[in-house]
């Protein structure tokens, strides 16, 4: 038997611009999805993860299509092994919950068939099995997981492939989430924004240039561990996936009061048009920020980001 876990994520700047190459900066939160596989008589695959209501049932058909996906580019595609899910980290849009199960898993089963594969390959496997939730997933999501810590993340869209850097970020930052509650169907979602691209293509153009600015920025101020304008910075990506339509009446609820209880940024996170929202917090406003979101009837969470990637962990 082998158990591996991998680390959920958030994107802190360039969910959606990163489908079209565009820079996006994500990182490691502190919830893990664990993957335990052990040979069985029978293929199976159990989700004793938390979610959201809904949730795994929603993705079960895209789950069961990502985990045979995983078990072929591993060439283990027939093996009878039971994996099983579990772990803390609550099964819901905008936390990279399909990329942690898939990094965890992939981790599993090669430890479990001796296949010596390095953090690159289990990446890529990942990825691959990232294809069964969705066609053409960037890569950010399971490369988070797999890396760990902060990372700069740009597409390549002539080969596909993902060049990561890991950003060097030392000073420990607090992200309050929350949830709508919703969730997204991640392609459907980035099939309509492509279309609207299509039909705006000016619109878009300008968008991507405000982007790529607020990217840079925020690269700069990150490692200048300037909180106060990474936070703004926030803000002004949130403005642009406004724009785009990717809020929701939930998201924007949530996003008004992060600000007016203090925080220093707030946006969308991930596919948007529901699941989660984050916010830049401190010691001081975080108590006040995620309680104020329970009290308007949202899940929160508090969490510090820069988590450690997908990791074997000892059998119990
Ligand atoms: C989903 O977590 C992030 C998106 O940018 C899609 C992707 O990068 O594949 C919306």
């Amino acid at each position: 038997m082998a158990v591996a876990s991998a680390p959920g994520k958030l994107i802190l700047f360039g969910e959606h611009f990163v489908v079209y190459g565009l820079p996006a900066i994500a990182t490691a939160i502190d919830s893990r999805t664990t993957a335990n596989v052990r040979r069985a008589d029978e293929y199976a695959l159990v989700d004793d993860r938390p979610e959201t209501p809904g949730y795994k049932k929603e993705k079960l058909a895209q789950q069961k299509d990502s985990v045979q996906r995983i078990l072929r580019a591993m060439n283990l595609a027939g093996a009878n092994v039971r994996i099983t899910l579990g772990g803390e980290l609550v099964a819901a849009s905008g936390v990279g919950a399909s990329g942690a199960s898939c990094s965890a898993i992939a981790a599993a089963l090669n430890e479990e068939f001796g296949l010596r594969l390095d953090r690159e390959k289990i990446n890529a496997v990942a990825y691959e099995g990232e294809k069964g939730y969705h066609g053409t997933p960037s890569g950010i999501d399971n490369s988070c997981s797999t890396f760990g810590g902060f990372i700069w993340f740009e597409k390549d869209l002539m080969s596909g492939l993902g060049e990561i850097r890991s950003l060097d970020m030392k000073i420990p930052m607090t992200i309050v989430m929350g949830n709508t509650g919703v969730t997204s169907n991640t392609t459907e979602v980035v099939e309509e924004v492509r279309k609207e691209r299509e039909k705006n293509p000016e619109k878009f153009g300008g968008i991507f240039e405000d982007y790529r600015r607020i990217a840079e920025e925020a690269r700069e101020v990150l490692e200048m561990k300037d909180l106060n304008s990474i936070g703004r910075l926030m803000n002004r990506n949130h403005e642009l996936l406004r724009r785009i339509g990717l809020s929701s009446p939930d998201l924007e609820k949530l996003v008004e009061i992060a600000l007016g209880n203090g925080a220093m940024g707030a946006k969308l996170t991930g596919t948007g048009r529901g699941g989660l929202m984050i916010a830049l917090v401190d010691d001081e406003t975080k108590d006040k920020v995620a309680s104020a979101m329970e009290k308007a009837g949202y899940d929160s969470k508090i969490t510090t980001i820069g988590a450690e990637g997908v990791q074997i962990e000892k059998e119990p």
